[in-house]
C-alpha cells in the first residue's frame, strides 16, 4: 500500500479484468459489535481489514472482549452483555461506526452495571456531531458527558444510574442514521421491557438501517417497525451468536469499479465480484444511478459485470439520500457526461470524514469543471478541457479513490492530464489496496507512463537509489543489470558458453524469470544472492556486450512500464530503452570512490577482497561496458548528471525527486 505523500496517475484509457471487494466496513464493525455483546462464539468470515475495523478490534480488545485472527477468519467470544473491563480509554479514530454504537452500548451497560469509559477519536471526530445521540442516550438515564464541546466528542460514559425505558425514546434521523443504528443494536442489552424509538425528521440513509435490520436478525433480535418513524425492540429479546457469519463485500467500494467500467471497459465486461443483487447493502443501488448514466450493467447474484453503454455519459439528476457514500463517485463520473449532473438529498456529506460537498467542489474545478453547489447539493458540468491538477484528499478515503476516475481523462479531454492523488494512504480506512487494485484493473499507453532512469557505471548507487526514488513515488522498479546477470547465470546452469552469441541470445528471449517482493525467481529457483556473485556480474558484462542479447531483452524491459511509473536503472535505460523518459539521471561517481564502497560492502558481508584487486575489476568492466559496439554505457544527451561521490543516498534521492518535480506539469504546492 501507498504510504507516500503523493501517487501521480498517468492518463489511463481501459480498463479490463475482475476485482474481488473487501470486505463491507458497515457490515463488518456491526458484526464486531454484535459478536462482542451477544452470548456464544462466533467466526466472522471476510471481515475487512483496514483502518475502520482495526480501531474496533482494538477497543473490544480494551474492554476485555477475547477476539482472535486466524487467516482471513475472526471469532469473536461474545461477552454475553457484561463488559469484563469496567474501565476503559477507547481510542476510535474517524470510525463513526465504531464511536456511535460503542457510545451507545457503553453508556447503557455502565448505567446498568455500572463503569467508567472514555471514547475519544482523531481531531476530525471530535468536530463530528453526536449530540441527538447523546440526548437520547441521556432521555433513557445514562451518564454522558461530553469531555471538549457539548454534542461532540470525546465522551465520557459512567454509571451506574436508574434505567428509565417505558417512554419511547426520541432519535433525530435527518443527520445521521448511525444514531438510530447505535440504539438499534445496544437496546438488546437491557430490554427487560418493550423498548420504543421514534424518530424524528425524515430518516436519511435508511437502507443502512435495513442493515443493521438484518444483521440484528441474524443475531436472534427482531425488531418490530412501524414505517420508518417507529421502531420496537421486544422484550427479552438478547443477543446470541449465530455461529458463522460472511461478510458480503463493500458496496460503496464497489462504487470506483462501477464507475470505472462504465468509462473504460469496452468489449468485455469488467467482474466486480462480493455484492450483486442479493446485497444488504443499500449502496448496491449506485448501480441504478451509473445506468442511468448510461453504464451497461449485469447483476449476478453476488457480482456485478460493467462495461460502458452509452458514450459520453448522460448527465442524471439524482436523489443520493439512499447512497450517500457512494454517490460521490457520481461526482467524477458526471465530468465525462454530456449535460450536467445534479445530486441532491447529500446534506449528510457536510458531517462526513470531512465536509464532502466543499472537498467535491474545491477539488473538480481545480481539474477545470464548473461546480454550483448547494447546502444539500451538488451540480457537476462536463468538462472537456482538463488541467493537470493535484487533488487534496483531506484525510477522507472516498475523496482518494473517487478522484482516481479522474485519470481516465483521456476518454474524453481534448489533451489527455495526469492526476496527482495527494496522501494516497488515507484509503486504508477501509480499502489499503485500492491503488494496487485499481492499477492492475487499468491500461495506459506506454507512452502516458511515465520513467525515470539511473544510469551508470558499476557500483555507483544505481540500484539502492532507484530503490528510494521508485518508494518515494510509488513506482515500478526495473534493474536491467538483474536480467543480464540472471541471462548470464541461465547460461552458466545450462552450460552455454557466455562468448555464444545465438545461444546466450535464444535463452535470454524466453528466460522464465518472476519477480516477486524483492527476490528473483529463475524457474521458480530463488536466484536473488546467486546474481549478486562477482563471477556472475563479470558474465553479465561478457553477455551485455553482445548485440542480439541485448536486442533479446528489449522487450521484456518495456514490460516493465506500467502505471502509475517506472524508475530504471542500467546503462543504456536514458539511451536505448527509454529514450523518451521524463527524466534521465547519469551517475557519475570516480572509480576509486566506487571500489571504496563496494569494498566495504563486501568486507561488511565478510566476502574477502582487496580495495586494488576491485579497483582492477571495476575498471575493466567500465571499460568494456564503454567500448562495447552495442548500447555503450554513456550518458543520454538529456541526462541530468549527477556525481554522487560526497552525497548521502538521502541527499541524491532529494536531488532527484527535485528534478522530478521540476518534470511535472502540476502548478502550485496544492
Ligand atoms: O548493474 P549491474 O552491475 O547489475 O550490471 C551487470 C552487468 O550488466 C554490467 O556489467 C553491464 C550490464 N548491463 C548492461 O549492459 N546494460 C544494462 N542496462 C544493465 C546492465
Amino acid at each position: 500500500m501507498y504510504t507516500i505523500p503523493f501517487l501521480d496517475l498517468p492518463p489511463l484509457r481501459a480498463a479490463l479484468g475482475s476485482v474481488t471487494l473487501p470486505g463491507s466496513k458497515s457490515i463488518s464493525n456491526r458484526i464486531l459489535l454484535m459478536a462482542a455483546l451477544a452470548e456464544g462464539r462466533t467466526e466472522i468470515h471476510g471481515l475487512l481489514d483496514a483502518d475502520d475495523t482495526q480501531v474496533m478490534l482494538a477497543a473490544l480488545r480494551s474492554l476485555g472482549v477475547a477476539w482472535q485472527r486466524d487467516g482471513s477468519v475472526v471469532s469473536v467470544q461474545g461477552m454475553a452483555g457484561r463488559v469484563p473491563q469496567p474501565q476503559a480509554e477507547l481510542f476510535l479514530g474517524n470510525a463513526g461506526t465504531a464511536m456511535r454504537p460503542l457510545a451507545a452500548a457503553l453508556a447503557l451497560l455502565a448505567a446498568r452495571d455500572g463503569g467508567d469509559y472514555q471514547l475519544r477519536g482523531v481531531a476530525r471526530m471530535h468536530e463530528r456531531p453526536i449530540g441527538d445521540l447523546v440526548d437520547a442516550l441521556r432521555g433513557f438515564g445514562c451518564r454522558v458527558e461530553c469531555l471538549a464541546q457539548e454534542g461532540y466528542p470525546p465522551l465520557r460514559l459512567h454509571g451506574p444510574s436508574s434505567l428509565r425505558l417505558d417512554q419511547p425514546v426520541r432519535v433525530r434521523g435527518d443527520v445521521s442514521s448511525q444514531f438510530l443504528t447505535a440504539l438499534l443494536m445496544a437496546l438488546p442489552l437491557v430490554a427487560t421491557r418493550d423498548i420504543v424509538i421514534e424518530v424524528e425528521g425524515e430518516l436519511i440513509s435508511k437502507p443502512y438501517i435495513d442493515i443493521t435490520l438484518a444483521l440484528l436478525a441474524r443475531f436472534g433480535v427482531v425488531v418490530r417497525r412501524e414505517g420508518w418513524q417507529r421502531f420496537t425492540l421486544p422484550a427479552g429479546c438478547r443477543l446470541r451468536a449465530p455461529g458463522v457469519v460472511h461478510v458480503e463485500g463493500d458496496a460503496s467500494a464497489a462504487s470506483y469499479f462501477i464507475g470505472l467500467g462504465s468509462l473504460a471497459a469496452q468489449g468485455e465486461p469488467l467482474r466486480i465480484d462480493g455484492v450483486g443483487r442479493d446485497a444488504l447493502q443499500g449502496d448496491v443501488r449506485f448501480a441504478d444511478a451509473a445506468a442511468a448514466m448510461g453504464a451497461d450493467i449485469r447483476l449476478e447474484p453476488n457480482a456485478l459485470l460493467v462495461q460502458r453503454g452509452r458514450w459520453p455519459l448522460r448527465g442524471i439528476e439524482w436523489d443520493c439520500i439512499a447512497i450517500p457514500d457512494a454517490a460521490m463517485t457520481l461526482a467524477v463520473m458526471a465530468l465525462y457526461a454530456d449535460s450536467p449532473t445534479l445530486l441532491t438529498g447529500i446534506g449528510s456529506w457536510r458531517v462526513k470524514e470531512t465536509d464532502r460537498i466543499a472537498a467535491m467542489a474545491t477539488e473538480l474545478r481545480k481539474l477545470g469543471a464548473q461546480v454550483d453547489e448547494g447546502d444539500t447539493w451538488l451540480r457537476v458540468h462536463p468538462l472537456r478541457d482538463w488541467r493537470a491538477a493535484s487533488i487534496h484528499t483531506y484525510d477522507d478515503h472516498r475523496m482518494a479513490m473517487c478522484f482516481s476516475l479522474a485519470a481516465l481523462n483521456p476518454l474524453i479531454a481534448s489533451a489527455p492530464v495526469p492526476v496527482r492523488i495527494q496522501d494516497p494512504a488515507c484509503v486504508a480506512k477501509t480499502y489499503p489496496e485500492y491503488f494496487e487494485t485499481f492499477f492492475g484493473l487499468v491500461q495506459a499507453d506506454a507512452a502516458d507512463v511515465p520513467v525515470v532512469c539511473v544510469d551508470g557505471p558499476t557500483a555507483s548507487g544505481k540500484g539502492t537509489l532507484a530503490d528510494e526514488v521508485a518508494r518515494a513515488l510509488g513506482f515500478w522498479v526495473l534493474d536491467s543489470g538483474a536480467l543480464y546477470r540472471a541471462a548470464a547465470l541461465a547460461a552458466q546452469r545450462t552450460g552455454i558458453d557466455w562468448q555464444d552469441e545465438a545461444a546466450v541470445a535464444a535463452l535470454a528471449a524466453t528466460l522464465p524469470l518472476r519477480f516477486l517482493g524483492g527476490r528473483v525467481l529463475l524457474d521458480g529457483d530463488d536466484i536473488t544472492d546467486a546474481l549478486r556473485d562477482e563471477a556472475i556480474g563479470l558474465g553479465a558484462s561478457t553477455v551485455a556486450a553482445l548485440p542480439s542479447v541485448r536486442q533479446a531483452l528489449h522487450a521484456l524491459q518495456l514490460g516493465f512500464r506500467r502505471a502509475p511509473g517506472l524508475v530504471a536503472d542500467g546503462r543504456d535505460m536514458g539511451t536505448a530503452i527509454f529514450p523518451d523518459a521524463a527524466l534521465k539521471v547519469f551517475l557519475t561517481a570516480t572509480a576509486e570512490q566506487r571500489a571504496e564502497r563496494r569494498h566495504k560492502q563486501l568486507i561488511s558481508k565478510g566476502i574477502p577482497t582487496t580495495m586494488a584487486g576491485l579497483l582492477a575489476d571495476l575498471q575493466a568492466r567500465d571499460a568494456r561496458d564503454k567500448t562495447r559496439s552495442a548500447s555503450p554505457l554513456k550518458p543520454a544527451e538529456d541526462a541530468k548528471r549527477l556525481d554522487n561521490s560526497d552525497l548521502s543516498i538521502e541527499a541524491s534521492v532529494q536531488q532527484v525527486l527535485a528534478w522530478w518535480a521540476e518534470t511535472r506539469p502540476f502548478t502550485g504546492k496544492d
